[in-house]
């Protein structure tokens, strides 16, 4: 007990612990830390001892920057860009919703991912690692642990039913090569998908393909499965994109396209519209989810978080543009209809890819895109239960890696199952709004409108009002003072405001 009043009398006094770290033998994770705290108090020197057990402290780090960046943009571009902003954006008017996107992921969504970064590079562990580190490190309440806690719990929920989604792309790429968009008009589309959707053997089988991808990549660990899959994917996606948006580029309906996306109807912004442009705005740039934690510890002290994020934020606003300038020039050529939902990519789309000539490799090349956006997204989620079982238990990676797929892939089934055998069961009945919502829905309205904006919300509390300001301003090293207070505004006053109108919405709701 002494040492720690000690310690927390040396920090208040402003001494700076001077760590050395104790491993423990056989690799495992765990290091026991003593910290020395050297600091003057009344004149006299004190010398105390801390003793902190960090449950992790990452040990591996980016080979690159570029290996970083590729990461994090690939955990940030996914089927939020490719698949929800379209529909989103098709069902709200388009370019109004997407003015208000843009700028939500500016003054709200990247100012937590700098933040998240930051922790991640603070705390250099887990999301839950992590936070506890710093906790204790700048002495603040337990409380703020429940960012990590809230963190993992939203990314292994999310990981469960995301995957079932990617499992359905991966389809589709086989059907697109196997030339079934032939000639296949509205009905035999719709008929397509949904007696896929009622045939939960084969769901399940390409759930299961989907997972096992995403635990191989996870077995080889940051360097030889993370940053070896998003080096080669990440360019492959961009090159896919653009060839997309070239080839919407020479449909009759290309222009008809830009006037939708980029031609503002405020008529058409409904307050219901501005907040799901928020909430999209978080969850398409991984924010709340924990990813940007583990990916910031891996970060060198050196690496430049507010550039990195700004790098991040705009390839991930770019690819949601050019998913609309793929997508839409195909629905207006073919007189398809913009704000079909959630159906646009996997049931409007196909339609167009059966009447175009080479229909079958471009529907194979788009599909195949929308699976590499969702692969690079779902190993990051894979990633924080993981390094947190690692760090947590001692296990060693393949073990944890297996083990997450694994319980994850089971949990998947239940929002898998949602789309068939259980379709009739609406969880949440005696809730008026969720009166006929599935099981997968609830789940994806549970994540994405209450634990990312409650996980966002506390982020945004504790490094814009608990944290020190000199704490943070050092962790991120801002180029100038300007920029850091920007920063630090729309993290206390802007995000919070944004945050709190969705969450206030979907509770009242
Ligand atoms: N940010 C990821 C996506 O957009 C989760 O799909």
């Amino acid at each position: 007990m002494l040492p720690e009043i000690a310690r927390i009398a040396e920090i208040a006094a402003g001494a700076k612990p001077l760590p050395f770290r104790v491993g423990f033998p056989q690799g495992r994770n765990r290091e026991l830390t003593f910290y020395q705290y050297h600091g003057p108090i009344s004149g006299a020197i004190f010398r105390s001892w801390g003793e902190h057990m960090p449950e992790y402290v990452a040990q591996s780090q980016w080979s690159s920057r570029f290996a970083f960046l590729m990461a994090a943009i690939g955990s940030a571009v996914g089927l939020g860009n490719i698949w929800r902003f379209p529909y989103l954006a098709g069902e709200n008017g388009g370019s109004a919703f997407l003015l208000i996107y843009v700028a939500a992921t500016l003054a709200m969504a990247m100012p937590v991912l700098i933040a998240e970064l930051a922790l991640g590079r603070m705390g250099g562990g887990s999301p839950i690692g992590s936070l506890r580190h710093i906790v204790r490190e700048n002495c603040s309440s337990r409380f703020w642990e429940l960012i990590g806690i809230l963190a993992t719990i939203c990314a292994f929920l999310v990981l469960s039913y995301y995957c079932v989604i990617g499992g359905w792309t991966l389809r589709y790429v086989y059907l697109a090569i196997g030339g079934s968009f032939a000639q296949i008009g509205n009905a035999g589309s719709y008929a397509m998908f949904t007696d896929f959707m009622a045939d939960p053997m084969a769901m399940i089988s390409w759930h299961l393909g989907y997972m096992l991808l995403n635990v191989v990549i996870a077995l080889g660990g940051l360097r030889k499965g993370i940053e070896k899959t998003v080096v080669v994917l990440m360019p492959l996606l961009f090159v896919l994109l653009f060839a997309m948006v070239i080839y919407g580029a020479t449909m009759p309906g290309f222009a008809t396209a830009v006037d939708f996306l980029f031609t503002p109807d405020f008529s058409k912004l409904t307050p219901f519209a501005v907040l799901s442009a928020i909430g999209q705005s978080f969850f398409a740039l991984s924010v709340g989810l924990g990813s940007m934690i583990i990916y910031g510890a891996y970060l060198d002290k050196g690496a430049n978080i507010p550039g990195c994020a700004v790098i991040i934020t705009g390839a991930d606003v770019l690819v949601a543009l050019l998913s609309g300038l793929a997508i839409f020039p195909l629905v207006f050529s073919f007189a398809l209809e913009p704000s079909s939902g959630p159906g646009l990519l996997f049931i409007t789309l196909p339609i167009a890819f059966g009447q175009m000539s080479g229909g079958a490799l471009t529907g194979a090349g788009f599909f195949l895109l929308v699976s590499v956006a969702a692969l690079t997204s779902s190993i990051s989620l894979l990633e924080v239960v993981v390094t947190r079982l690692e760090e947590r238990f001692g296990m060693t990676r393949s073990v944890a890696a297996w083990l997450v797929g694994g319980v994850a892939w089971a949990l998947g089934l239940v929002s898998l199952l949602s789309f068939n055998v259980w379709s009739g069961v609406y969880p949440l009945a005696w809730l008026g709004m969720m009166k006929t919502s599935s099981i997968f829905a609830v789940l994806d309205f549970f994540c994405l409108n209450l634990l990312i904006p409650v996980t966002a919300l506390l982020i945004c509390l504790y490094m814009g009002w608990v944290l020190a300001k000199g704490t943070i301003r050092d962790a991120l090293g801002f180029g100038g003072e300007a920029s850091f207070r920007s920063w630090r505004f729309c993290l206390r006053f802007v995000a919070p405001l944004g945050i709190i109108s969705i969450l206030a919405v979907a509770l009242l709701s």
